[in-house]
């Protein structure tokens, strides 16, 4: 079957893979690892993730080496990130054992679903944490179902490693300053849909969040954390209701290899002005390079790539973080897994 799939032009969308894991919290206590080769969930009706938004995700990548290994990028990061989206919305968290055991496990299961290196796909995992047991006034659920599939993926935004444009808008809010933005929760994507199409319906691939409370500041795309390049410093935003990328995480401590400076600060949108480079970064994004910002309701536009390429400090960037994941260059900051 996996003959069938086209390595080189994988697209970002759900292929199906042969298993799943998956883990209930009953009775106040996790239980054991269980593998699934159905693609559905049986749930009750009145499950506090259907009605109440008690749900949250991860994403993260395994990568095929030129040596055959498999790794995976941060699995840690993402565990203790899960374990703190489900503390902001009242759940139970997932121990990091299991997070990491039940992502081994998706992975090796499905193994032959890694895109081969070389062909620019990865596959793509994707945890999910909901509360599945009954209640209808409004309060946290007592059972919960912690599930990890995987899926290959291409790169995010279509034009891949491309400038990419993206579109500022007054008229809608990602998040609240002291709401659940800065966790991962499904409700935070539900809000971004409306603002999410008007962009696509316009030509961007996406949009770019100001802070809600001022609308003076940046805050992130739908699904990737901001950052600009001047003087030779990489500059991210810093905001209460922004997701903490792991991928720009790791983008700041490369930054500093390469010998640039790193500030994580409020960006005033003025400042956009003032860049070389901008970029979109995030474990789906990866890098993506952003071409031009368009600020229509202030009849503004922000453009950092004339030719449709990208700038220097981005290729860099891109090509180190690609290099680790892959394996192609040593691991000096403990980033990887190798899944044995
Ligand atoms: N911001 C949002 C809203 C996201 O959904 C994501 C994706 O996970 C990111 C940023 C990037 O985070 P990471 O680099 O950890 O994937
Ligand atoms: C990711 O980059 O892993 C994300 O979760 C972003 C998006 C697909 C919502």
């Amino acid at each position: 079957m996996t003959g069938e799939i086209d390595w080189e032009n994988l697209s970002f969308s759900y292929i199906k893979t042969d298993y799943n894991v998956r883990c209930y919290y009953r009775d106040g206590k996790w239980g054991k690892l269980e593998t699934s080769s159905s693609e559905t969930i049986n749930l009750h009706m009145s499950a506090t993730c259907l009605h109440y938004g008690q749900e949250s995700f991860e994403g993260l990548k395994a990568f095929k080496g030129k040596d055959g290994k498999t790794r995976i990028f941060r699995l840690d990061e993402n565990a203790r990130r899960m374990q703190n989206s489900a503390k902001g919305i009242l759940m139970e968290p997932v121990p990091e054992e299991i997070f990491t055991e039940a992502v081994k496990k998706a992975v090796k299961l499905n193994e032959r679903f890694i895109p081969p290196y070389g062909t620019g796909g990865t596959l793509y995992i994707r945890p999910l944490l909901i509360g599945s047991g009954p209640k209808i006034g409004v309060a946290p659920s007592d059972e919960y179902l912690f599930l990890v599939f995987v899926t290959p993926v291409g790169p995010y935004f279509k034009e891949g490693f491309k400038p990419t444009s993206l579109l500022i808008t007054r008229k809608y809010d990602r998040a609240a300053p002291r709401g659940t933005g800065n966790i991962k929760v499904g409700g935070n994507y539900a809000a971004s849909l409306p603002s999410g199409k008007m962009a696509a319906e316009n030509g961007y691939s996406a949009v770019l969040y100001l802070d809600s409370c001022e609308k003076k500041y940046i805050d992130e795309c739908g699904p990737a954390n901001f950052f600009g390049i001047k003087n030779s410093t990489y500059i991210t935003p810093e905001s209460s209701s922004i997701l903490p990328s792991i991928t720009n995480k790791s983008l700041m401590q490369l930054a500093k290899d390469i010998g640039l400076k790193t500030e994580r600060r409020q960006i005033p949108i003025d400042e956009l002005e003032t860049f070389d480079e901008a970029g979109a970064c995030g474990t789906a994004a990866v890098i993506s390079p952003i071409g031009r910002i368009d600020d229509p309701e202030e009849n503004k536009s922000y453009i950092y790539s004339k030719d449709g390429k990208p700038g220097p400090v981005c290729e860099k960037l891109f090509n180190k973080l690609q290099a680790i994941q892959y394996g192609d260059e040593t691991d000096n900051h403990g980033w990887i897994t190798i899944v044995e």
